[in-house]
């Protein structure tokens, strides 16, 4: 009995509704009148309740005239009241939220906010913030927040919503440390623009928004540079004048901070948070595998531990970040080739140990397609194999696939445009120039264009629409060269070579960039970073990590709730109150993360 109370069938109440029966209730907006049936107004919002108890013992038809609503808009909510269902669209959405928070209907306000967020763009999140922030929905509030903060750099190319912000506003979005950017150009330029926009009411805000800007002096030959070649000095000659007047203001403001003394405007303390983290995870340290996992902040150039202490120590493995996990396959842990797999959550901080492969695979190539994980060739303590398996995490499977022409161990993988590459490694006697590529579609392998260079230990990754072959050893030497294949022409061109010669060293791209980490030399394991950027074709030294590495495994990770205890370690900025009426700008009351 008590589990079916509430199940009101809707259709039979709806029916007699339509029908005129037993209706006890005339709801009366602006003159149009709605005959409803009080129980089931009282159901869907806790203010008509209110409204009919005052009255309800009187068994009379009664009459309440409702203000403040428009007939279409009371039609949706009796229609929603008896369907539970109704129809949503850009152009009533605002004001239904606006209706559903007034009546209380929690179920359309929650569809309302649902509807809301899947429209969220460039164009409108700053609006559909703000209309969040006053309407009380922060679910919605805060996604539009985090939606704001991540496309900043978009925003400020092409929201006309951006240009009018107010002073507070702009000035609260870029204090904050989760604003998405590469670098401290972005800000300025946006400062600029938005001051430009209406520079007789804007120009007086200038230094306290450019205040934001988190440059140290000793960047400011980069910044300049930056700044200067950048395409949002367009042929405005006025606007250029503009520009160099703020941005002489600016270097002249923080030479004469930095001369009184050490401050701490733009220390690393007060480096943005990244949106995006590197780790290095697992591998060959100090003569034994390891389980130490670093994680790479982009923005304080910087390496941090955050081991998971239960993880087993394992060099030659595979790792894989799909569905909020990361995957540990295979490798090696100082006693056997394993087929174990475990996985990670980041946020949750729990291991657990999942479905082990068929076969044992150290020296595993690892690759993700359409979030399923796939691990190819390895070495299973006896043989080199060309055996493929792949794992979904739905079913906690793994799934023998065909194998590859080749057996290979210490090669590596990545995926391109929905098919996977696999390139080098060693068959039990050669090192291998040959690359194969797996079709999905077809469930086969097929041979490509054979690499330049024999490269085992070699580290390979999908990037710029190319798949990169990059280092390793051809039986000789550790390499320092590295090739790109392009599928549309099946064939190799050579890149420019890396500052070090390496071996089984890590391999990812994060924002445009292509890194390799750790690794061995011939002579020694090491801890140094580089990356690669294509638009220069180019190799720049990155900070190194704190431990010599090599036979680990990179991942990134991105847009992480708990980035910051990924991130280097930041003081909690201090919120300045600029008056009375900053406190009340929508921006100033998100907490931080
Ligand atoms: C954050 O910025 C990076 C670099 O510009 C970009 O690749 C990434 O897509 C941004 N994040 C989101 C969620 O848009
Ligand atoms: C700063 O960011 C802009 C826009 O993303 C980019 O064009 C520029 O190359 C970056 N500069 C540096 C020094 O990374």
């Amino acid at each position: 009995m008590e589990n079916n109370m509430c199940s009101l069938d809707y259709n039979v109440l709806n029916e007699l509704r339509l029908e005129g029966c037993f209706l006890d209730v005339i709801i009366c907006v602006n003159g149009v009148e709605f005959p409803a049936h009080k129980n089931v107004l009282c159901c869907c919002s806790p203010y008509f309740r209110t409204l009919f108890s005052k009255r309800w013992n009187s068994t009379e038809k009664m009459i309440y005239d409702i203000p403040g609503i428009s007939p279409d808009m009371m039609e949706m909510i009796i229609s929603f009241a008896y369907t539970q269902t109704v129809l949503i669209t850009s152009d009533n959405v605002k004001q239904l939220l606006v209706v559903a928070d007034q009546f209380n209907i929690l179920g359309l306000l929650n569809l309302c906010c649902d509807f809301l967020e899947s429209q969220l763009s460039v164009e409108n999140c700053i609006g559909i913030f703000k209309f969040a922030y006053y309407h009380c929905c922060p679910e919605l509030c805060l996604r539009a927040f985090k939606y704001i903060m991540y496309k900043f750099e978009e925003l400020v190319k092409e929201s006309q919503e951006f240009l009018q912000l107010s002073f507070y506003e702009l000035y609260d979005i870029i204090d904050r440390d989760e604003l998405n950017i590469t670098n401290e150009s972005q800000v300025f330029h946006a400062v600029i623009k938005w001051t430009y926009h209406q520079k007789e009411d804007r120009t007086g805000f200038l230094l306290k928004l450019l205040s934001k800007v988190r440059l140290e002096l000793k960047d400011a030959q980069l910044f300049l540079d930056d700044v200067k070649n950048s395409e949002y000095i367009q042929d405005n000659e006025e606007y250029k004048l503009f520009f160099y007047r703020a941005l002489f203001q600016m270097i002249y403001e923080i030479s004469m901070n930095e001369a009184i003394g050490p401050q701490s405007r733009c220390s690393l303390a007060h480096a943005r948070l990244p949106y995006s983290i590197l780790l290095s995870i697992g591998g060959w340290s100090d003569s034994h595998p390891t389980n130490i996992i670093e994680a790479y902040d982009p923005r304080a150039k910087m390496w941090m531990d955050v081991t998971c202490e239960e993880e087993t120590p394992r060099a030659y493995l595979g790792t894989a970040y799909v569905k909020g996990y990361i995957y540990f396959i295979g490798g090696f842990d100082s006693v056997e080739y394993c087929n174990r797999v475990c996985r990670f959550h980041p946020v949750q901080k729990v291991l657990q140990e999942v479905a082990p492969m068929h076969s044992r695979r150290g020296y595993v190539s690892v690759v993700i397609l359409n979030e399923l994980i796939y691990a190819m060739g390895g070495f299973d303590g006896h043989a080199r194999l060309n055996t493929v398996e792949k794992y979904d995490s739905e079913t906690n499977q793994w799934t023998l696939l065909s194998s590859m022409n080749e057996r290979r161990s210490d090669a590596s993988a990545a995926t391109l445009h929905g098919k996977i590459y696999i390139c080098g490694g060693f068959n039990g006697e050669d090192y291998l120039f040959t690359a194969e590529v797996y079709d999905p579609g077809i469930y086969q392998w097929s041979m490509i264009s054979p690499m330049m260079i024999q490269r085992s230990g070699v580290g390979v990754i999908a990037y710029k629409d190319e798949v990169y072959a990059v280092g390793g050893f051809d039986g000789e030497d550790r390499l320092n060269t590295a090739e790109a294949y392009d599928p549309l022409t099946d064939s190799w061109r050579v890149v420019s070579s890396m500052i070090t010669p390496r071996s089984n060293f890590g391999i990812e791209t994060m924002e445009n960039l292509l890194y390799v980490v750790g690794g061995y030399d011939g002579f020694i394991t090491s801890a140094e970073v580089e990356c690669y950027n294509k638009e220069t074709n180019e190799w720049k030294e990155v900070a190194d990590m704190n431990v010599d590495r090599r036979a680990l495994s990179c991942c990134v990770l991105s847009g992480l709730p708990n980035i910051r205890e990924y991130a280097a370690h930041r003081e909690p900025l201090e919120s300045v109150t600029l008056s009375a009426e900053h406190k009340l700008s929508p921006f100033y009351n998100i907490p931080q993360v």
